[in-house]
């Protein structure tokens, strides 16, 4: 099979990693595709900055819709709404299958890029958007379409879990710790996504979307951050024999009108330190999903970083990939609007 032509958008932490791996394990990929996976392209907004060793910069370019149109797939690790959705709206049309990390991007107009995915015929994969490195979109998505998922409750964010740990282990405040967790690579560009909990909300209204077959976004999600709580919060949450964790936690309930339909949240929780969750430490991600034919399931792992994340980037490129070489399509989600999701205190 000819070379397969992968455009990335986006050369921050995420994107040095995907593109380390596409020139350090090129061999390896290509046989597990059964195709060269051929770098055509970094767009990035200023090609001129300095950049690890390992990104050719013959291949940095700030024309990056000229790019997309040269692309077999595009892998989006941009982050933030536009450019990012433009450009993949132009990489479908062009007939590009897509790889994104972008999370807000889907969680704000998620249906706008199944619908374009679904007319153009195209793949759209966004492991890396939930969770990093754990494998839960596919999961979810692919494997539990044969069950009938109850509850979703995730820590979907490193950044306030690292922070929740730190304070409850060092008896720190909150400010300190997020520096840290911006140093070590976990946080945002802007920590308020992070402490404020829209990031995990957006991974919320994604995998609500998902567990329940309908269409959750942004606005759907009640949202609290870990913002208002103090070290004294944590410490005595650890008294009293539980853990504060930041949850995502999204559940099929009744609406005081008596609809059925699907209830989801992010606020800080008291975790009984024998629940599965209250094990979390640092900046791990971990899911727990409660299924009716499979009971619990938890998925667990590293949800924030460079390299974790482009474990899942990589992995949906090399599905897409495949897809191309052998046929076959990966799922869509365009049509999906099944169970309404209640106003938040509605149940
Ligand atoms: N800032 C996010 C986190 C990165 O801390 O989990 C992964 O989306």
């Amino acid at each position: 099979h000819p070379p397969l032509r992968v455009a990335v958008l986006g050369c921050g932490v995420v994107g040095t990693e995907v593109v380390r791996r596409l020139v350090t394990d090129g061999d390896e990929l290509a046989a597990r595709v059964g195709a060269r996976l051929e770098l055509v392209g970094i767009g990035v907004r200023d090609a001129d900055v300095e950049r690890d060793p390992v990104v050719d910069r013959a291949l940095l370019t700030t024309d990056a819709t000229s790019l997309v149109e040269k692309a077999d797939v595009v892998v989006e690790v941009m982050g933030g709404i536009e450019p990012a959705r433009t450009l993949l709206l132009h990489a479908v049309a062009h007939g590009a299958g897509v790889v994104t990390a972008n999370k807000a991007l889907l969680a704000q107009d998620g249906p706008t890029l199944y619908a374009a995915a679904d007319a153009a015929g195209v793949d759209l994969y966004y492991e890396a958007a939930v969770a990093g490195a754990i494998p839960i979109v596919r999961p979810v998505r692919e494997q539990l379409a044969g069950d009938t998922v109850q509850r979703v409750l995730g820590i979907v964010n490193g950044t306030t879990n690292y922070v929740l740990d730190t304070m409850t282990t060092q008896g720190l405040g909150l400010d300190e710790v997020v520096a840290e967790a911006q140093r070590l690579g976990y946080a945002e560009a802007d920590p308020t996504a992070d402490v404020e909990g829209y990031d995990a909300a957006a991974k919320a209204a994604i995998l609500a979307s998902l567990a329940f077959h309908t269409r959750v976004g942004l606005d759907d999600v009640d949202r609290t951050g870990i913002t208002g709580l103090s070290a004294d919060d944590v410490a005595w949450a650890a008294r009293t024999g539980h853990v504060l964790k930041l949850l995502a936690v999204a559940e099929r309930a009744t609406g005081q009108d008596g609809t059925a339909g699907v209830l989801v949240r992010v606020q800080p929780v008291l975790v009984t330190a024998d629940h599965p969750l209250a094990s979390v430490r640092g900046a791990f991600n971990a899911v727990f999903v409660e299924a009716e034919a499979a009971g619990e399931l938890m998925f667990y792992g590293r949800g924030a970083g460079g390299a974790p994340t482009s474990s899942a980037v990589l992995g949906d490129l090399v599905q897409v990939a495949r897809h191309r070489v052998l046929g076959g399509k990966g799922p869509v989600e365009s049509s999906y609007a099944a169970l309404p999701v209640l106003p938040a205190g509605d149940a």
